[in-house]
């Protein structure tokens, strides 16, 4: 039989209205009561039953995140910022990871609906919003991380992603790279897309540069690693010379083809810049220059979006952080090299 407030109220000699405020408005609660109290909950192990709070107050402590790929760390380092601000204001965050899956991200909008938690924040798991907007309609508020649609329906904090593919492509250029690569996942993924332009917007900027384009099915370090492979398994003139990577998981990948004893130095022979700069980038076996994305803060600020959209306190509707490009010895160039 499970442990209730009455039998807390029994064992701590006072009211089940005194154990209430204990646990939802201790303030008015005299401290030894409340310590009495607590000591009642430790000692009967009692877990409050949110369910029935939460259908008493209207709104959960949580709030829902939903992200593509767990296995980055750049998600994991927004879940941080999102676990930030909602301990500040008293709430936690229900993680879902959708694996890039439309069905999957659909059951955890569905689960958190459940749960009743205030609000959603999510970088969806495709293009199609379909879906996203029905749940939307159903009146839970949704705020968009790491991604912004032109209609605007959705409140969004993201980066200037075609910054950052420009920032990139200019770094290897002006150190005189003019047979780049850009090795990205599906276009399809607006991320990617985005870079991409960016990237290409720089090298129509400089003569007899080039850009090839490099498409794996998803931005992964295996993914990486395997595109690396078939570009050492190239003649020598017939490489690139400089390799831009649409993540750091993809250059990770990249840099372990490059290493043990394929031949290919970098940034001697390859130079190679990632993107996000997670904590790993700087830790590589080269480490790695990349375009930074204020992971953390993406996290942080979209749970304050979501909260402000609750309180009805005005905001911006669109956030856009810009990238910034961090230099290591991935693109450590020791002396301008003649365009070949
Ligand atoms: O999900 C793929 C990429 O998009 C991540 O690595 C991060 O860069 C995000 O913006």
């Amino acid at each position: 039989m499970a442990v209730g407030v009455k039998d807390v109220a029994a064992a701590a000699g006072v009211s089940v209205g005194t154990v209430s405020n204990v646990l939802n408005r201790p303030d008015r609660v005299s401290e030894r009561t409340v310590e009495r109290v607590q000591r009642a909950i430790r000692e009967l192990g009692f877990v409050r039953n949110d369910a029935a709070r939460q259908l008493r107050a209207g709104r959960s402590r949580s709030i829902g995140l939903v992200v593509p790929d767990i296995g980055n760390p750049f998600f994991a380092d927004v879940a941080r910022g999102a676990e930030d601000r909602a301990a500040d204001a008293g709430m936690t965050v229900l993680l879902g990871n959708s694996d890039e899956s439309d069905e999957r991200q659909q059951a955890h909008l569905e689960l958190f609906q459940e749960q009743r938690v205030n609000g959603v924040l999510l970088t969806p798991a495709s293009e199609d919003l379909t879906a996203l907007r029905r749940f939307a309609a159903g009146g839970m508020p949704v705020i968009l991380v790491d991604r912004e649609v032109e209609e605007g329906i959705f409140p969004s904090v993201s980066v200037d992603d075609v910054e950052g593919g420009r920032l990139a492509a200019r770094h290897l250029l002006d150190a005189g790279r003019r047979r780049l690569a850009f090795v990205g996942g599906p276009q399809s993924v607006q991320q990617v897309a985005d870079r991409l332009q960016g990237a290409q917007a720089a090298v129509a900027e400089v003569d007899g540069a080039a850009l090839e384009v490099i498409e794996q099915p998803s931005l992964t370090v295996l993914q990486g690693r395997e595109a690396g492979e078939a570009i050492v398994a190239r003649a020598p003139d017939d490489r690139p010379d400089a390799v831009f990577a649409a993540n750091d998981l993809l250059a990770v990948g990249l840099l372990q083809a490059f290493s043990f004893g394929s031949g290919v130095r970098v940034p001697e022979d390859i130079a190679m810049v990632g993107y996000d700069d997670i904590d790993f980038a700087a830790a590589t076996v080269v480490p790695l220059s990349s375009v930074r994305q204020p992971a953390r803060l993406l996290g942080w600020t979209g749970v304050d979006l979501l909260l402000k959209e609750l309180d009805g306190v005005e905001h911006d509707r669109r956030v856009r952080f810009q990238p910034e490009l961090v230099a290591r010895d991935s693109t450590a160039f020791s002396s301008r090299r003649n365009p070949s």
